[in-house]
């Protein structure tokens, strides 16, 4: 009988224990689907006593040695962060084995780097756990779509913030209130900084975008505004314009004659709540792709927990595994592309603003004129009030982020605006 594949695990949390048990459960069905058995042959963990339920022989604490072992032919790494983890992931593949890692801050920061130790010894580098959980994503951007050219991804890829602006936008609450509930419920970390302020979903973002675009594209590149500034007003503004604000990672293609850019961001915005990704709720993610010959593509499910993660990681096990067997290994994605990053004061954005004025003759007149002024073609203003204070909301066209960011500063300056009571951008309108 053929030799079972042995495979390492490196971190045994939430996603690593739910890994192992899938593969003890499943494992007829595993090595009927790979054409050979499974078999984890060590689990790399920093303390030990805290996994008594995992087989105590199994167990080591040097994850350097483990990932070199002759017996191991397949490495699993869900540790997460930047070190060990990058270490180890060189250490692998110089040691010729395949690596399955749902290591979204190390593909975001190294991924040229990997990629290439990896082709350079000819095994494979899956990641499809690293973005949006359960949903079968970076695979589709690899392989389903290798033939066609996209244009867009846009992605809601981080729960706790969607959690949060779907709870703002349901009860009225404020950020800080909402941020409370989803602390306490368990959605948000004691420390929630790398989901609230769009860390999490910028290292998502990178790797969309250097997917769909074949051009390298790191966390660095990716232009980075969190929720914290959300306000119950911004939410009721969306609303009244039929919109609703989520956190988006944004990726899209700029053409510019021979010289197309990719610009890369992430940042609370208005969609139309006739989006498709305006009836994401909760911790649900969804990915909007946009491509030329496929049209328009909506993946959506979980993106976090233990066994949704899990789900992603066994695809990939068996798809490295397979290769394996076949003696092969699969295409990496290519940068031939090599796209610029365009700058976000570059980057065509719309803005939705709503100012509180004194209501008399020639103060719209003034505010239209430093819209003028900075280049910004408004579509729609409504106004609305009674005695001498109105409110204005102002709906723009498409214009350079920077010419948008500075109308707004001069509109905080003009003594007719008493107060600039909402800015956020609009994604998705006609
Ligand atoms: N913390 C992430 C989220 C899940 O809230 O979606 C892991 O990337």
């Amino acid at each position: 009988m053929t030799a079972p594949l042995r495979v390492a695990l490196l971190g045994c949390g939430t996603v690593g224990s739910a890994v192992l048990r899938l593969i003890e459960e499943q494992s007829g069905d595993l090595a009927a689907r790979i054409g050979r058995s499974i078999e984890v042959v060590g689990i790399a963990v920093r303390r030990p006593a805290h996994h008594p339920d995992v087989p105590q022989h199994l167990l080591t604490t040097d994850s350097a040695a483990l990932v070199r072992r002759d017996d191991v032919d397949l490495v699993v790494e869900v540790i997460g962060g930047i070190e060990p983890a990058r270490s180890l992931l060189y250490a692998a593949f110089e040691a010729g084995k395949s690596v399955v890692s749902a290591n979204k801050a190390l593909l975001a920061e190294d991924g040229p780097g990997l990629h290439a130790a990896a082709a350079k010894a000819g095994v494979d580098l899956y990641y499809e756990a690293a973005v949006a959980g359960a949903i079968p994503l970076l695979r589709p951007l690899r392989e389903s779509l290798a033939g066609d050219q996209l244009r867009r991804v846009v992605g809601i890829v981080n729960g706790t913030t969607n959690y949060i602006l779907s709870r703002m936008a349901e009860t009225g609450a404020g950020f800080a209130e909402a941020l409370a509930e989803a602390t306490e419920l368990g959605y948000a970390e004691a420390d929630p900084t790398a989901d609230v302020d769009g860390f999490d979903a910028a290292a998502k973002a990178a790797i969309l975008a250097s997917l769909a675009f074949h051009t390298p594209v790191s966390s660095a590149d990716v232009h980075r505004e969190g929720i914290s500034a959300v306000s119950a007003t911004d939410v009721a503004r969306a609303a009244e314009i039929g919109c609703t604000v989520k956190l988006l990672a944004i990726c899209e293609r700029v053409p510019n004659g021979d010289a197309d850019s990719v610009a890369v961001r992430v940042h609370p915005a208005m969609i139309p709540t006739s989006h498709p990704l305006a009836s994401v709720g909760g911790a649900f993610n969804a990915v909007f792709v946009e491509a030329e010959a496929a049209g328009q593509l909506m993946f959506y499910g979980q993106g976090a927990g233990g066994e949704p993660t899990a789900s992603a990681v066994l695809g990939d096990l068996v798809a490295v595994a397979r290769n394996r067997v076949a003696g092969a290994s699969g295409q990496g994605p290519t940068g031939y592309a090599d796209l610029a990053v365009r700058p976000m004061a570059e980057t065509p954005t719309r803005y939705h603003v709503s100012l509180d004025v004194a209501d008399k003759p020639g103060v719209l007149a003034a505010v239209a004129q430093e819209f003028a002024r900075h280049e910004v073609s408004i579509s729609t203003v409504r106004q609305t009030g009674r005695g001498d204070a109105a409110t204005l909301v102002i709906v723009t066209h498409s214009a350079p982020d920077a010419a948008l960011s500075a109308t707004i500063s001069a509109l905080r300056d003009m003594p007719a605006v008493r107060g600039v009571t909402s800015v956020l951008r609009v994604e998705g309108l006609s």
